[in-house]
């Protein structure tokens, strides 16, 4: 029995150091390593590498890593610098780390600014408590669905928005740049089609909010169509019909992104046509692109915010492709697994090389790949080029091959323009190409 008692307590003192050391180990780390970054400034010379618990759904670090995060973008803002990494796909998959690495502060920037090397995790995507794609399921009053109408012309133009910010009050949105992607593309492309599939629910509400003034504006324009899009309704008889239930999407790090990934495959499956992100202008007419196009991002990877397939013929089988890489590949946690890297193992599978500069411009089986100026003039490393007036010369001047520009709405957003008073090329484009939109800001564009 005494025996029985000693051995009892041995275990307890060994449960109990145990439990000292992890508790050691968690103030120790929350004080002398999480803490200072609290303050209020974010000392970019110092290597910050936070890691998110997004499998062990840790909510205190979640929270604490959001916060430091915004501390991080902020500070960064004010400092001039911007930068992201979206090709870096171990880093991505690693943990989603955020880090902030002085010594990737380089000179590859091409207009004299430094350049930070920062891995945003985006956890504003996935809110705690929320989930943010709520709205998929949600069957209210909405605009014609998209798979009721006759199929769109073989060559129109798709944006996809698929957040849930549009059902707010029954009414769907946009907000004053992704109305700008619309229109400059409607202006641009009048032979064309535009079409904005909303996959929240809600109608266009007239009730006078900005909102619905960049609506009218851009239904002024005769080629552009607003519809909605039931999501499952959409992919039941396709490849990733099961992608919602399987509960993979709702769970992934970035769903509203993966969502959009998955909706551009598919709608140029479809429909095929030209898909375009919301943060893009478009500078000129897209009817002279090659019927079946990608664009690089950077001399080594493919973005997916434009790509034009056929509906038929090549582009069907290069959207068919897409969709079992998709199928075949969905990841929750990488950012761009699912979009830019199904894009770019596209080129190297129908252009048999891994990606350089030999294949700019060329066309392999039917897939022509343009290099990163036709829409990608300014890098997200570069952004400050649209927001700074100092950059509009060099800003101004790289777009000559340009069919549009991307302006990085991720990284973006949060940069305002005053339409009273700003003059960033960001601005001046604006101005030009959708005026009707930006006569419609009261004071920020
Ligand atoms: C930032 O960190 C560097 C290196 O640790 C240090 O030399 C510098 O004084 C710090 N700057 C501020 C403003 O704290
Ligand atoms: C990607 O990020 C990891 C971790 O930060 C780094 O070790 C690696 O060198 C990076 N790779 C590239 C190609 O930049
Ligand atoms: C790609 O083609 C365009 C248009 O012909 C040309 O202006 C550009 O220099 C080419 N780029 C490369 C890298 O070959
Ligand atoms: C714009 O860039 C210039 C040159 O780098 C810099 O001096 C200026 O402070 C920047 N302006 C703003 C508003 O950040
Ligand atoms: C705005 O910038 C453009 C291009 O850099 C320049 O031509 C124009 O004079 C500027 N306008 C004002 C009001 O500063």
């Amino acid at each position: 029995m005494l025996k029985l008692i000693n051995f009892i307590i041995r275990r307890c003192k060994q449960i109990l150091i145990v439990l000292f050391v992890i508790s050691a180990v968690y103030v120790i780390t929350i004080f002398y390593v999480m803490q200072p970054l609290s303050k209020n400034n974010v000392n970019i010379s110092n290597t910050y590498t936070i890691l998110e618990h997004v499998e062990t759904g840790i909510n205190h670090a979640k929270k604490y890593f959001h916060h430091v995060s915004t501390l991080i973008r902020q500070d960064v803002r004010k400092q001039g610098l911007l930068g992201m990494d979206t090709t870096n796909e171990s880093a991505a998959v690693l943990t989603n780390v955020i880090s902030v690495t002085p010594k990737s502060v380089s000179d590859h920037s091409n207009y004299g600014t430094k350049r930070l090397n920062i891995i945003f995790p985006n956890v504003a995507e996935r809110q705690f408590a929320t989930r943010p794609l709520e709205c998929y399921s949600i069957h209210k009053e909405s605009l014609s669905d998209i798979s009721d109408i006759n199929s769109p012309k073989s060559r129109s133009i798709f944006f996809l928005e698929t957040s849930c910010t549009s059902h707010i009050k029954g009414r769907i949105a946009l907000t004053s740049r992704q109305a700008c992607a619309v229109e400059s593309a409607a202006r641009m492309n009048p032979n064309l089609d535009v079409y904005v599939l909303f996959v929240s629910p809600g109608i266009v509400k007239y009730a006078g909010t900005e909102s619905d003034k960049f609506l009218t504006a851009i239904l002024s324009y005769k080629n552009v169509k607003l519809h909605h899009l039931d999501f499952k309704r959409y992919l039941q008889d396709t490849p990733l019909e099961d992608i919602l239930e399987s509960g993979k999407l709702e769970w992934s790090s970035f769903p509203v992104t993966h969502a959009s990934d998955i909706l551009r495959f598919i709608t140029l499956w479809k429909y095929g046509g030209i898909y375009m992100d919301l943060d893009i202008v478009t500078l000129k007419s897209l009817e002279s692109l090659a019927p079946n196009f990608v664009v690089l991002e950077t001399f080594t990877h493919s973005a997916a915010g434009v790509i034009g397939f056929t509906a038929t013929g090549d582009g069907h089988r290069f959207a068919e492709f897409c969709i079992n890489d998709l199928k075949l590949n969905f990841r929750g946690h990488s950012w761009n697994q699912n979009g830019p890297l199904v894009a770019t193992r596209l080129i190297e599978s129908m252009c048999k090389t891994k990606i350089t500069k030999n294949i700019l411009n060329k066309t392999c089986n039917g897939l022509k790949v343009y290099p990163p100026e036709v829409f990608y003039p300014i890098s997200g490393f570069d952004l400050v080029a649209l927001f700074n007036a100092s950059f509009n010369g060099a800003a101004l001047n790289v777009l000559s091959n340009s069919y549009g520009i991307h302006v990085w709405n991720t990284l973006s957003k949060h940069l305002p323009i005053y339409v009273k008073t700003s003059n960033v090329s960001y601005a001046i484009l604006a101005k030009k190409y959708c005026p009707k939109v930006f006569q419609k800001c009261k004071t920020l564009f």
